[in-house]
């Protein structure tokens, strides 16, 4: 039981694999989906059973009789070359699904899947900023479909998350540490997607707010050097006050500026003496 269970998980997974196929196609474009190639003398009948995001439907064919449901201009293209090619004359979002085809032929039928998918830009982005202490350089590349590639101008300790948005759509996020001893603007990333002819070359800048920028920086560096001295200065000068009256103590006669110090008092002593002298 358990090997025809086994069996028949290896053998779905493997005719999914065979007959599976993601196709992507930008908007407004004409698509043509080949069924077999199988040639019409050998087919019997053929249908496709589509699975939109808004409706489902059927067109088929067979010699002499088609029926279409859809009615929206798709339509199953006899030419030479491809006998059964769905032609999708402009795909939008609203033709995205499962397209499932089946061709019935002398002595036998096949199926196959094709999952439609509308191509949609990523809208780039990049940046550096402090991670963990570190300069990290990143770039992302937000809302496409298929999920955006990235890659880097410079081999490193590299990170990369792909997630998927609630709308089928892409979000990738790479993020570089920037290696020591190199210019962070010679870092450049390069981002491809199949919408774009070329791809996105990208230098990610330091961003203000999510570091703290070479200005600030020193600003704080000179503030704290000048508590620092004022603090030693002052130190210093109890020290230097303290042996001065020590100082004072021994015979040695006082400096100049202790006099002026103690002048006011002095002046101040000696009018109230004047006072009581006048009394
Ligand atoms: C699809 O096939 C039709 C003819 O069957 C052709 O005119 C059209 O250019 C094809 N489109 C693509 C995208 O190959
Ligand atoms: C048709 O395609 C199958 C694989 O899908 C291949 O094995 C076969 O040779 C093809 N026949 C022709 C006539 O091209
Ligand atoms: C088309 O026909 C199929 C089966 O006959 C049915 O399941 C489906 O709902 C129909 N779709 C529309 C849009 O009428
Ligand atoms: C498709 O074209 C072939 C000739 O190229 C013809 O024999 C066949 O009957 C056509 N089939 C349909 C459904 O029109
Ligand atoms: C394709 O479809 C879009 C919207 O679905 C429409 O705006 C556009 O005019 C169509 N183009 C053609 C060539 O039919
Ligand atoms: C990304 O790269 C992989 C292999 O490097 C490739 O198979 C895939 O198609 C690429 N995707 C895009 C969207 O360019
Ligand atoms: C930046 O890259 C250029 C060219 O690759 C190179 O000549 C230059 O030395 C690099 N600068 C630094 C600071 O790495």
């Amino acid at each position: 039981m358990r090997i025809y269970f086994l069996m028949a998980l290896f053998l779905e997974a493997w005719s999914l694999n065979q007959v599976q196929r993601t196709l992507f196609f930008s908007p407004g474009s004409s698509a043509n989906l080949t069924c077999s190639n199988k040639t019409w003398k050998d087919i019997l009948f053929v249908t496709w059973k589509l699975q939109l995001t808004n409706k489902e439907c059927l067109i088929s064919i067979s010699i002499g009789e088609s029926r279409d449901n859809c009615s929206d201009g798709k339509s199953i293209r006899n030419t030479s070359m491809a006998p059964l090619v769905l032609n999708i004359p402009n795909v939008s979002s609203e033709g995205a699904g499962v397209y499932t085809c089946k061709t019935y032929y002398n002595g036998g039928d096949e199926e196959f899947t094709f999952i439609v998918s509308v191509i949609v830009p990523p809208k780039v982005n990049a940046w550096r900023e402090l991670r963990d202490g570190k300069m990290v350089a990143v770039c992302e590349a937000e809302g496409g479909n298929p999920a955006a590639n990235i890659s880097w101008s410079f081999t490193g300790n590299l990170l990369t998350y792909k997630s998927e948005l609630s709308d089928g759509l892409f979000r990738v996020e790479s993020s570089l540490e920037v290696p020591e001893g190199v210019d962070p603007e010679n870092i450049s990333c390069v981002v491809s997607h199949p919408s774009w002819q070329e791809n996105r070359k990208l230098v990610p800048r330091l961003q203000t707010g999510k570091a703290y920028s070479p200005w600030i920086l020193l600003i704080l560096v000179m503030v704290v050097v000048l508590l620092g001295v004022l603090f030693f200065a002052q130190k210093k000068l109890i020290i230097w006050r303290r042996c001065q009256k020590s100082d004072s103590t021994s015979l040695t006669p006082p400096p100049r500026e202790d006099v002026e110090e103690v002048e006011p008092y002095a002046s101040y002593v000696q009018r109230v003496n004047s006072i009581y002298g006048r009394q």
